[in-house]
């Protein structure tokens, strides 16, 4: 016997991303924000005179990516129980990527899924992390592999709040930027060339190009099946950076940026990508402060680390190997023999 659940149905999850001076916006119904001390401190007063609702509450999680975690959902779950929110309430994440990948989780989970919007406070999670709907935390066996794909319901980008944010963190967001140009937008990339980027209107601009090449890709590919995955470009070689320093000497778009470069090198090497295309990458990461160098001290070590990812939780690596400048290819299919020899150029002498 058998019996078949028709569950063919078409949900559309569209939202919009603003990205503005945030206009005053009233809910009509529970509202907890989502964030931390420092943002709250620096920001909080601003954004309450945007937000208003039913019933606004405020939700403070400890700041830090080890903070990422299921405590931190709990505590947030918590609040929730006890000012009985319903399914009708809802969340504002507010803050960089950490407090927005956790609370679009809680909201993905609690009483099976409750809407959130997004009010991203870094460059990073402005161009990034707010956008597509990937939520989760961090566990003992690595970053990120406890989430669900949840859709905000709307985002609300406002630049103001980059006024406060401290130069490297400004450059780990550049980095994610020049990510989305190289991989899937050439023109965005020339914009880029010739952009000053602590100009404010430019860097408006150049948020809405990187956000447009984002939703995108979101749009075509929203749980991964394949062409999302190029958005980790620089991230296979980071990971393992950020591995190797302990996740203490470079911010997150910090090792992508060195990354990025490896995956360069190792498309120069495979004819996806000039030399010079690749020069055109490094000098632009290095208009921003971002370092593109890195001495490996024993290539095998890192290579080996390269399957500690969670993208490589089988017996192969993914690599995300760009097409000249615009262009980009994803392909485990690559020779160890060819890996090693893009490795041995950044080894130790
Ligand atoms: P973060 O959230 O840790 O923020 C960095 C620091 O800046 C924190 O101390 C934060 O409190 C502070 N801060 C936030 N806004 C500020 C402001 N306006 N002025 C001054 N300080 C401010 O880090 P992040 O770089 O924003 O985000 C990284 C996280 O995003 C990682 O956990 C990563 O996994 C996640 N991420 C998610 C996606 C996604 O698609 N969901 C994409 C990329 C990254
Ligand atoms: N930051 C990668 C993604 O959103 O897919």
């Amino acid at each position: 016997m058998q019996v078949n659940i028709p569950l063919k149905q078409q949900v559309d999850n569209s939202y919009d991303i603003t990205i503005d001076t945030m206009q005053k916006v009233h809910f009509d119904k529970k509202v907890a924000i989502v964030t931390n001390p420092k943002v709250a401190g620096l920001h909080l007063a601003y954004l309450l005179s945007k937000i208003s609702a039913k019933e606004l509450y405020i939700i403070t999680v400890p700041d830090g990516e080890e903070y990422k975690n299921q405590a931190s959902i709990d505590l947030i779950l918590e609040s929730l129980f006890t000012h009985r929110f319903n399914r009708k309430s809802m969340l504002i994440a507010f803050g960089g990527g950490v407090i927005g990948d956790m609370t679009g989780y809680a909201a993905s989970i609690y009483q099976r899924g409750i809407d959130f919007v997004q009010v991203p406070t870094t460059l990073l999670s402005q161009v990034d992390a707010s956008v597509g709907g990937k939520t989760g935390i961090n566990n003992a066996y690595g970053k990120n592999l406890i989430g669900a794909f949840h859709q905000p319901k709307a985002v609300f980008i406002d630049p103001y709040f980059l006024s406060t944010l401290p130069k490297r963190e400004f450059g780990a967001g550049v980095a994610e930027i020049i990510k989305m140009a190289v991989t899937f937008n050439k023109d965005f990339f020339e914009f880029l060339e010739e952009a000053d980027l602590h100009n404010q209107l430019v860097l408006q601009e150049a948020i809405k190009k990187a956000v447009e090449t984002k939703a995108d890709v979101v749009a075509k590919d929203e749980k991964e099946h394949g062409l999302r995955a190029a958005l980790n470009y620089g991230h296979t070689f980071g990971h393992v950076i950020e591995n190797e320093t302990k996740y203490k000497t470079y911010l997150h778009g910090e090792a992508v940026a060195i990354g990025m470069v490896m995956a360069n090198e190792m498309a120069v090497s495979l004819g996806f990508m000039t030399v010079k295309e690749a020069q055109k990458v490094k000098n632009l990461l290095e208009k921003y402060d971002l370092p593109t160098s890195y001495s490996i001290k024993n290539i095998h070590t890192f290579y080996e680390t390269f399957f500690l990812d969670k993208k490589s939780l089988d017996a192969s690596v993914t690599f995300i190997v760009p097409m000249g400048i615009g262009g980009v290819t994803i392909t485990d299919k690559i020779d160890q023999k060819l890996v090693l020899s893009v490795l041995s150029t950044f080894g130790e002498n």
